[in-house]
């Protein structure tokens, strides 16, 4: 319509017919006014652009797995500005800290309830000797993986769990399989965690923590059959035995009901040789002795486009918008895929699924060092985030736990930091809008998503997930990945009686628009106000926006 209006002058001039008598300026102004018309009926103009009803059910008297919290779970590995910069500025910084830890930093992070971090790495574990790490002076090092660059190890196991400690979250610790001992990283768990006064527990002490710390995850090895060490699975397997057996927990506290939960390394993608990664751990779980054990298998993958990483994260329009959804979308088949592995050996699911590193990776910003990972995060990001936290979630019977990656600076990340200014990213406010979600009970949901289509891209339009909160209420999280098209939403509910609805969007003026140091709120939530009538709940989904709504029984 748009396009045959300047080459099809008849058309003009069909309308231009009746109105012979006005005068030329007043036909002018009258063929601009109808072109307008013509510009919004053609959805050119995207907030009028007609939007489709889809109808969803929910039912709340049927309930499935818990969604653990710990899928919100966080990644700070030694990596470019992750820890030093984007945590760790010395108790001397001119910016604001505590004991050298941001404070801007961990007042953002407490207001996500991070559950818990993953920490030194990556890579970086598989070379970390703790023991630089604490005291001092500090051994100074080299970080061979991330740029070569010097690491100080300033930032070692004390400001660690102190961060921590400032965050409320959990310690998920990976220990150096690759060129560390199962002595060495027995001590790290002994000098951490006894209560007794061993040589190591005074050591602590002396180095400012005398009670025993928590850990509440394990993690032995960091992609073992790569920068970990390039083992086969047997020859890993063999070392999990070893590590399994040999790094105890010895808090107290941690014995029973809240005890150290260990995850070995997993697959990292979906080929033969990760399937067979799979086969052979969980096999060994089936037939495993009295003498070791795991709780998790962790699962990295990352949507990433051609590798090396080349698509950037700034810059790009509809089509890369629309591939790098369909490319992240393949998260669930990756999980069913080992799920469905895990179920033959472990058919109780007392092993979880952990996607401890996960995200979008895109090319280095441009004239950064390339070795740090350093990316921009926009509303693709955030909208990317929303799709796989729904995919963890309907997974929640295995996947009980995920680390985003990375937390800082590095990555899909949370927050980006410039020396004494900071900005919250897209991604940041999907998991602050997700926050109600943690330990919530899944409920499934009904739904025809309809399309959305891109030259030769069909992703769903919609994808929802839905819980009850601690409180009996329901949360909803609703994506609309339509960039041009709104969407009415109608939700049929049973199980609950709804009294009144709230909620927020998140969504941009672009699918690459991002917060940048100069303008930090161009993507950040705002309110919206669903409505809740006779069983009925109704809301308008804005083009390519991550919606969370609260209704109240
Ligand atoms: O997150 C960056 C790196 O990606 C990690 O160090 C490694 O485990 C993975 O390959």
């Amino acid at each position: 319509m748009f396009l045959a209006y300047p080459v099809r002058p008849s058309l003009g001039r069909q309308f231009v017919l009746p109105f012979m008598v006005l005068t030329h300026a007043a036909a002018a102004v009258f063929r601009t006014l109808v072109f307008v018309f013509i510009l919004i009926l053609a959805g050119m103009v995207a907030p009028f652009a007609a939007a489709q009803t889809i109808k969803l059910s929910v039912d709340m008297s049927k309930t499935g797995a818990k969604i653990d919290s710990n899928i919100f779970g966080q990644f700070a590995e030694h990596l470019g500005h992750g820890v030093y910069e984007g945590i760790w500025v010395g108790p001397d910084s001119t910016i604001p800290n505590t004991r050298g830890i941001r404070n801007d930093v961990v007042t953002a992070l407490k207001a996500i309830h991070v559950p818990n971090v993953r920490w030194p790495g990556g890579c970086f574990a598989d070379e970390y000797h703790w023991r630089n790490g604490i005291g001092s002076p500090r051994a100074v090092t080299l970080n061979p993986n991330w740029g070569g660059v010097i690491e100080p190890n300033s930032f070692g196991t004390h400001e660690f769990m102190d961060f921590l400690d400032q965050i409320g979250a959990q310690a998920y610790l990976s220990v150096n399989v690759g060129t560390g001992t199962p002595r060495e990283a027995a001590e790290w768990l002994e000098y951490l965690t006894t209560a007794q006064p061993t040589t190591l527990a005074k050591e602590r002490a002396a180095n400012g923590q005398s009670d025993s710390y928590k850990i509440g995850f394990l993690g032995i090895g960091n992609e073992s059959w790569d920068c970990g060490g390039n083992m086969t699975p047997d020859y890993y397997l063999s070392q999990l035995k070893i590590y399994s057996r040999f790094v105890r927990n010895f808090n107290p506290a941690q014995q029973d009901k809240q005890r150290m939960l260990k995850i070995a390394v997993g697959p990292g993608g979906g080929e033969p040789r990760w399937t067979e990664w799979t086969e052979v751990i969980m096999k060994a779980y089936q037939h495993r002795s009295w003498s070791w054990d795991i709780d998790g298998l962790s699962m990295h993958s990352y949507t990433t486009g051609p590798w090396p990483p080349a698509c950037s994260s700034t810059n790009f329009g509809e089509t890369e918008y629309s591939q790098f959804l369909k490319l992240t979308l393949a998260m669930d088949d990756l999980i069913s895929k080992h799920s469905a592995i895990m179920d033959k050996y472990d058919p109780e699911k007392k092993v979880a699924l952990v996607v401890d590193e996960w995200g979008a990776w895109y090319a280095p910003l441009p004239d950064s060092n390339p070795g740090f990972l350093i990316q921009q995060n926009s509303l693709r990001d955030a909208i990317l985030a929303a799709l796989n936290l729904n995919i963890f979630a309907r997974h929640a019977d295995r996947v009980r736990m995920a680390n985003i990656a990375q937390m800082i600076n590095v990555l899909q990340a949370m927050i980006l930091t410039d020396k004494e200014k900071m900005l919250l990213t897209p991604t940041y406010y999907v998991f602050k809008l997700y926050a109600p979600f943690q330990d919530s009970t899944f409920v499934p949901i009904a739904v025809d998503p309809g399309t959305y289509v891109h030259g030769n891209t069909t992703l769903p339009r919609v994808d929802a997930i839905a819980a009850k909160d601690a409180s009996g209420n329901l949360r909803l999280a609703i994506t609309n990945l339509d960039p041009n098209r709104p969407v009415d939403v109608e939700v049929i509910l049973a199980g609950i009686t709804a009294k009144s609805a709230s909620g927020e969007t998140l969504t941009a003026p672009k699918v690459d628009s991002i917060n940048s140091f100069g303008t930090p709120n161009t993507v950040v939530p705002k309110a919206i106000s669903p409505k809740v009538q006779g069983g009925k709940l109704t809301l308008k989904l804005e083009p390519k926006s991550v919606t969370v709504v609260a209704v109240e029984q």
